[in-house]
């Protein structure tokens, strides 16, 4: 109700320094009786997927709680589960501001913020101090100035830091905004990755007698065909399930709108379709044998229906969020 009057003074603020205020406001009042301005009670639509017990089916995208500050906060709105990250091996700045940018008539965001966080020790100890109920994904990549070749590693570490917090675990192979980083999605060298990655979780499985799945999050910039070899090597590995879209690199939608031009991922409603064709495309050559997180555009309780019709059995937002609020997380659980 409210949040027409928030958005309209957050968005009189450059965009990172509206995100920066209202993660402080949300630090400010969690755990103490202030928390009651962002709680929302919503319907439990309970669902089980990569064998996890979700309380429904929406989720909070990867990237807006990039070192797990809001957990609380973001969880008392009633998201099913939250993805926090992208996290690194270390702390790393991200890209020269500005470098987020909001395409306000056609309800987009460009962002090329570059995995700025505070490095997976420091994730850790925030999850440790958190009360979140849902379930908890966590969301990982490769520092900047890793070279490519030994992107692995960085997942590893990433994996072995955090494997007895996490639900699930995420593998970020998308992020238009490390150089090089979507290159880990094909051939060998995605192979490789993936195998190294299964025998990390088999043997930390052993070690914490905790099976923790892994998804992947993918780009929506790859053709049919990519898509269905994407699938194929996914069941290969038996990956657990795949995240099912990151931002585009594609303008096609925004061009001569302001910012439309600028460089990076572009997110909300000018990705909405092309991420659900990607899940129609993976869904059907998935066939069930695993499950896929919908992601792109959602900014509607239409929207987050067409995601699941086109195959997908959870659902995430991030831009909607900015745009409409928390109110648009209730709206979506209770139709849905
Ligand atoms: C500012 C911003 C930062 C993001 N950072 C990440 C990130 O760190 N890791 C990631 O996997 N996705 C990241 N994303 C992508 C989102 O998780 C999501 O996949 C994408 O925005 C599409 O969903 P949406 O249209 O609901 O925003 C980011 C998106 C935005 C807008």
């Amino acid at each position: 109700m409210l949040y027409p009057i928030i958005r309209q003074a957050l968005f009189q603020l450059e965009p990172e320094k509206a995100h920066e205020f209202t993660f402080k406001q949300l630090k400010r009042i969690t755990g103490t009786p202030l928390e009651y301005l962002v709680k929302q009670s919503v319907p439990t639509k309970a669902v089980t997927c990569m064998g996890i017990a979700f309380k429904n089916p929406l989720g909070l995208a990867a990237g807006l709680d990039k070192n797990g500050e809001c957990i609380d906060a973001l969880g008392a709105m009633g998201f099913g589960f939250i993805e926090v990250g992208t996290v690194t091996p270390h702390a790393q700045p991200g890209n020269e501001k500005p470098r987020l940018f909001r395409l306000v008539k056609a309800g987009g965001l460009i962002n090329r913020m570059g995995f700025n966080n505070h490095g997976v020790d420091n994730l850790v100890n925030n999850i440790k101090k958190s009360h979140f109920g849902g379930v908890l994904g966590i969301n990982i990549g490769k520092n900047k100035d890793t070279p490519i070749e030994q992107g692995k590693d960085d997942y590893l570490i990433c994996i072995e830091k955090i494997y007895p917090y996490a639900d699930y675990i995420a593998v970020n192979l998308s992020s238009p905004n490390t150089p090089e980083l979507t290159t880990l999605q094909f051939g060998e060298i995605l192979d490789d990755l993936l195998q190294a990655i299964k025998d990390k979780q088999t043997a930390l499985q052993e070690y914490h007698h905790k099976y923790v799945p892994i998804a992947l999050k993918i780009t929506p910039d790859m053709t049919e065909s990519e898509l269905i070899q994407m699938a194929d090597i996914l069941v290969q590995h038996n990956i657990d399930g795949v995240i099912a879209t990151n931002t585009t690199t594609t303008r096609e939608l925004v061009q001569g709108l302001d910012y439309g031009s600028q460089p990076g991922g572009l997110s909300g409603r000018p990705l909405q379709l092309m991420s659900t064709k990607v899940i129609r495309i993976l869904s059907s050559e998935l066939q069930g044998k695993l499950p896929i997180i919908g992601v792109g555009g959602i900014d509607s309780l239409m929207a987050a229906r067409e995601k699941m019709v086109a195959g997908a059995t959870l659902i995430q937002i991030y831009s909607g969020l900015i745009f409409h609020g928390p109110r648009l997380i209730r709206d979506i659980i209770s139709d849905l």
